[in-house]
């Protein structure tokens, strides 16, 4: 439960904001007037530094490790690193649990690392974007550590305390805490404090000005040294009433409605906003976009001074491990273009550091259809109006590992929530079943380089145990095969940044009731894109309603294609028609 709670939960926003290098452009032969944006033209490639790349063989990825990738990464043809947490932290959620916002986690480097890696991303003419943690701090960050020192301390109002003369606090639910309560004795001065993600995540009490101009000097800093982007985490939950409310029954299915979007959330937006965000060429990503598309859109439109980008959950929560169907994930994306297609901006995405592999929840990732199935889902994301955002390792078409043993498994909310069904006498078998397809340590075993020991990683014991599956998967072999999905992923990128109708074109859904075929088009200044995608293992028709013979067909995951519209299992086509 908690880690369904949890998924829904991680409805999360990336949000990008831009100040200068935007510009405008109206269309000669059409009416329509595109806003261009850099961040809107980008596709973005997120890095979870734990598991790229290990320089020094102690068993962690970390900023050399990356440093000696970028010219892989130059060659995917992205043009933006989105990079997980890399600050000081004591490594409860892996970095999402900050102890030093100014400095650089000692497993991953320095900052003289840190300083070279964004120099080699600039170099490259990549964009830099960091996550920003500040829902919540480390309970080993100084605040903490002075506001839990006494009642009268300085810091004591940066976090949120109950004092326990009070009685109990009314319940507020917690995601990774072992009992689920997100209330935190703390016998030094007899009061509880707030923690929606681990005890020692403690949440940080953004009604405090104090804490705004903290988080907004450390935006500062970050910004002065040149970095290109924020991604703020969990920051729907930043905003609470402080006078705790008990919430009425049931309210725990609705962690988002209650717990997300509360309060002067908007408030603090805009006064980042006109803080930092707007003095400065960055882009900003926030997790999460609310409950609504009104609450996305009050996110994220421009006259707002907000956020740039809605980074929605809905479709990436779609799938299940029962599966899903199709209807209803073209139905959500479809819903979400047209909520956007006038206003704001959307971030396109199926996967994540919080998500299983994309192959394994989206495709097929047999050893029949995990090629064309990832290669498909490649097309989709690249060819959707919104920034695409791509997950380290799911340009190889890497899979689950499917871990059978708790012991082999490091997530703490994967750890605790064992511990909770234990306790509680719930199911632990249904839950290692579950765990082994939806654990967010299945997208975080270490990227697979080669086929040596550890798929050339580390040279040490792999923090995290690599997929058996690296002799096959890794980057050396499929660099070499012009079919692989690396070297696909690479076409459909490059295709996507050459054709302006990608980003910004008008969507059209084709043959909507269609149960196993995905066909649209994209349109934009007489150009027009015809995309059908088989999203099953069988061959499979698209009923479009127009005669492609002619079409210029130019990109097929399949090296021959069928005739007319009929689609080989998982083939993924791109046409332009003319
Ligand atoms: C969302 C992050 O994406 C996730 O990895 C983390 O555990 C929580 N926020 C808490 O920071
Ligand atoms: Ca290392």
């Amino acid at each position: 439960m908690n880690r369904s709670i949890y998924k829904i939960a991680m409805v999360i926003a990336a949000v990008i904001l831009c100040s200068s290098y935007c510009y405008s452009q109206t269309s000669s032969d059409t009416k329509d007037s595109i806003d261009r944006k850099w961040w809107k033209e980008a596709v973005v490639y997120q890095i979870y530094p734990r598991s790229f790349m290990d320089s020094n063989g102690d068993g962690i990825g970390d900023l050399q490790g990356i440093i000696s990738k970028l010219d892989y990464i130059k060659s995917l043809g992205v043009d933006v690193v989105w990079l997980n947490p890399i600050y000081g932290s004591p490594n409860d959620d892996n970095g999402y649990d900050v102890s030093d916002y100014r400095s650089i986690m000692k497993d991953f480097g320095t900052m003289a690392d840190f300083d070279a890696l964004l120099k080699g991303t600039h170099d490259r003419g990549i964009k830099l974007v960091m996550d920003l943690v500040v829902n919540h701090s480390s309970d080993e960050h100084e605040w903490f550590k002075q506001s839990r020192s006494s009642r009268t301390n300085p810091y004591r109002n940066y976090y949120h305390w109950w004092n326990a003369e009070n009685g109990k606090p009314p319940h507020r639910y917690s995601l990774f805490d072992v009992n689920h309560d997100a209330w935190r004795y703390d016998s030094l001065t007899n009061a509880y404090y707030l923690h929606y993600f681990s005890r020692k995540q403690p949440d940080l009490n953004w009604e405090n000005p104090q804490v705004r101009k903290e988080v907004f000097d450390i935006m500062k800093f970050w910004a002065d040294k040149g970095i290109d982007g924020f991604r703020l985490d969990a920051f729907q939950y930043a905003a609470k009433d402080t006078t705790f409310p008990a919430f009425p029954p049931n309210f725990e299915k609705n962690f988002n409605l209650y717990y997300g979007m509360q309060g002067n959330l908007h408030g603090y937006l805009q006064e980042m906003y006109k803080e930092v965000l707007s003095k400065y060429n960055v882009m900003s990503v926030a997790e999460g976009a609310g409950n609504t598309v009104l609450d996305a859109h009050n996110l994220v439109d421009a006259n707002r001074k907000e956020l740039n980008m809605a980074y929605a959950f809905d479709g990436v929560s779609v799938a299940k491990p029962e599966g899903y169907s199709l209807l209803h994930f073209k139905d959500v994306f479809s819903k979400w273009d047209s909520a956007f297609a006038d206003k704001g901006w959307l971030s396109i995405f199926l996967s994540n550091h919080d998500q299983a592999r994309l192959v394994s929840r989206f495709g097929n990732d047999s050893p029949e259809f995990r090629e064309p199935s990832a290669k498909m889902l490649a097309t989709f994301i690249m060819t959707m109006r919104g920034t695409p955002y791509y997950y380290n390792g799911d340009e190889l078409g890497m899979t689950n590992a499917g871990f059978s043993k708790i012991e082999d498994y490091r997530d703490v909310s994967a750890l605790n929530e064992y511990q909770h069904v234990k306790n509680t006498g719930g199911d632990l078998n249904a839950f290692m079943k579950d765990l082994q397809f939806t654990s967010r340590d299945n997208g975080r075993t270490p990227f697979q380089w080669n086929n040596t020991l550890n798929g050339g990683f580390t040279t040490g014991t792999p923090w995290l145990q690599v997929n058996k599956n690296y002799k096959a998967i890794n980057e050396v072999t499929e660099n070499k095969d012009p079919n692989s999905v690396l070297n696909y992923f690479r076409k459909v990128v490059k295709l996507r940044k050459d054709n302006l109708a990608m980003v910004y074109g008008k969507y059209t859904l084709l043959d909507k009731d269609n149960p196993n075929v995905y066909a649209y088009t994209r349109e934009l200044q007489g150009k027009t894109f015809l995309i059908m995608l088989n999203f099953t293992s069988k061959v499979a028709t698209a009923n479009i309603g127009m005669d492609i013979s002619k079409a210029n067909l130019l990109l097929d995951n399949y090296t021959t294609p069928l005739n007319g519209n009929a689609l080989q299992p998982y083939e993924a086509v791109i046409y332009e028609l003319r």
